[in-house]
């Protein structure tokens, strides 16, 4: 009896002590979609840019379009206060954050910031590491909605303990905040962040151009579109990807120095893949182009489609790999991805396909069902999978269409 007494006094003493935090629920159900500043301006960012950005976000169709957060990348923070709590830098945003999300919450968009786990964000800003409570007491404070956090100067850190002390602490300070987490793969965060952040990177930086390697001094890379799109091929980790929890392929590239045919390639491929669809080039000053392929209606819908099931690769002709994303109400995407530099110019005969999930259950027979097809970039509708169709997919470009049950 004693005993009891005394198991029960310590579980009702521990027992207000001992919160489970979770991540927030229903941020991410479909892949999020949005603007970050750092492929474009890196540490060149300032509250005027953040401002003009969500009103070109408003101006351009992009909001209309889908796209929702504003995100300011390393290089926004000042000093920590007397009581740690961090402060903007005062030249670049002297009116404030709070001021700035005001701003940005006034033109129906979301404000987002990043941080790292580490002592030192990678361009040399004060890290989270020690300040995570106080840190997301902050951001909330400020009325923030994204967090992207980073992974640089992390030395003797386990990622998912750090990362879960985020979440904990983004928990605690009660704002749902969408967790972008950016340790670049390097622990396979697609085998335990699940229930720890809402899109997890799987590749060191984005490069733009199409498929080189760039070397940096200090024995880094960053990487070209199919660089990144290849890095996993291995972990399949299509399969760790759904609602709420995706598979980060980077912020985009689109708009910034890439041919429209691998600006085209590059994006289609991000929403084939179901990535996040963040824009990263500058949106005051964007040919329309560009804003065409970023507003595209229907690629953002296969990006967006309630099903949340990432692409597979299906085969390879010659250098034009065939990638299939099962959608919502048994529709499919389907990819022809043109590696080479020439056209190639393919005759395929649906009928003698069957494209089966390798992860999951969805199987598409085109001898049992009929489907008709729409080239997503054309709008133009292509007939049906009972005959074979021929088209070209220039060099470096991509061709999508959608699939539909008749
Ligand atoms: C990298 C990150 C980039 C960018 C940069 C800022 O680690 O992958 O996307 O955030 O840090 O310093």
């Amino acid at each position: 009896m004693m005993r009891t007494t005394l198991i029960l006094c310590g579980i009702l003493f521990l027992a207000p002590f001992h919160v489970i935090a979770q991540k927030f629920d229903g941020l991410a159900e479909t892949p999020p979609m949005g603007w970050n500043s750092w492929n474009e301006f890196a540490c060149d960012v300032d509250e005027d840019l953040i401002k003009a950005t969500a009103d070109a976000m408003v101006e351009s169709g992009m909001k209309d379009a889908g796209y929702e957060y504003v995100n300011i990348d390393d290089c926004w923070h000042g000093e920590r206060d007397e009581n740690g709590f961090i402060q903007v830098d005062p030249e670049k945003f002297p009116s404030g954050m709070k001021a700035l999300a005001d701003y940005v919450h006034s033109k129906g968009l979301k404000l987002g910031i990043y941080s790292d786990a580490g002592w030192e964000t990678c361009a040399g800003y004060p890290g989270s590491r020690g300040y995570e409570f106080q840190d997301a007491q902050q951001y909330a404070a400020w009325g923030i909605d994204y967090l992207k956090y980073d992974w640089c100067n992390t030395e003797g850190l386990a990622a998912e303990g750090a990362y879960m002390t985020m979440r904990d602490a983004l928990a605690k300070a009660g704002r749902p905040i969408l967790f972008s987490m950016c340790e670049w793969g390097t622990d396979a965060p697609w085998e335990w962040a699940q229930d720890v952040g809402h899109a997890w990177r799987i590749s060191g930086d984005i490069y733009p151009c199409f498929d080189c390697e760039y070397r940096h001094e200090g024995g880094w890379s960053s990487w070209g579109v199919t660089k990144i799109i290849d890095m996993r091929a291995d972990q399949e980790i299509r399969q760790y990807a759904g609602p709420g929890h995706w598979n980060d392929y980077d912020m985009m590239e689109v708009g910034n120095g890439m041919t429209i045919g691998e600006d085209r390639a590059h994006f289609g491929m991000w929403a084939m893949l179901a990535s996040p669809l963040i824009a990263g080039n500058d949106l005051r000053n964007m040919n329309t182009q560009t804003l065409d392929i970023l507003t595209n209606e229907e690629v953002i819908a296969v990006n967006q489609d309630a099903e949340g099931v990432e692409a597979w690769k299906y085969q390879v002709y010659d250098s034009t790999g065939v990638w299939v994303k099962p959608l919502a109400d048994g529709d499919l995407a389907v990819a022809f991805l043109n590696r080479s530099r020439e056209d190639h110019t393919i005759n395929f005969t649906w009928t003698n396909h069957v494209f089966n999930d390798p992860h999951f259950n969805y199987s598409y027979n085109f001898k049992n069902s009929e489907y008709e097809i729409k080239d997503l970039w054309t709008a133009k509708k292509m007939g049906t999978t009972s005959k074979p169709m021929k088209f070209t997919v220039p060099g470096h470009d991509l061709k999508i269409y959608r699939l539909s049950g008749k």
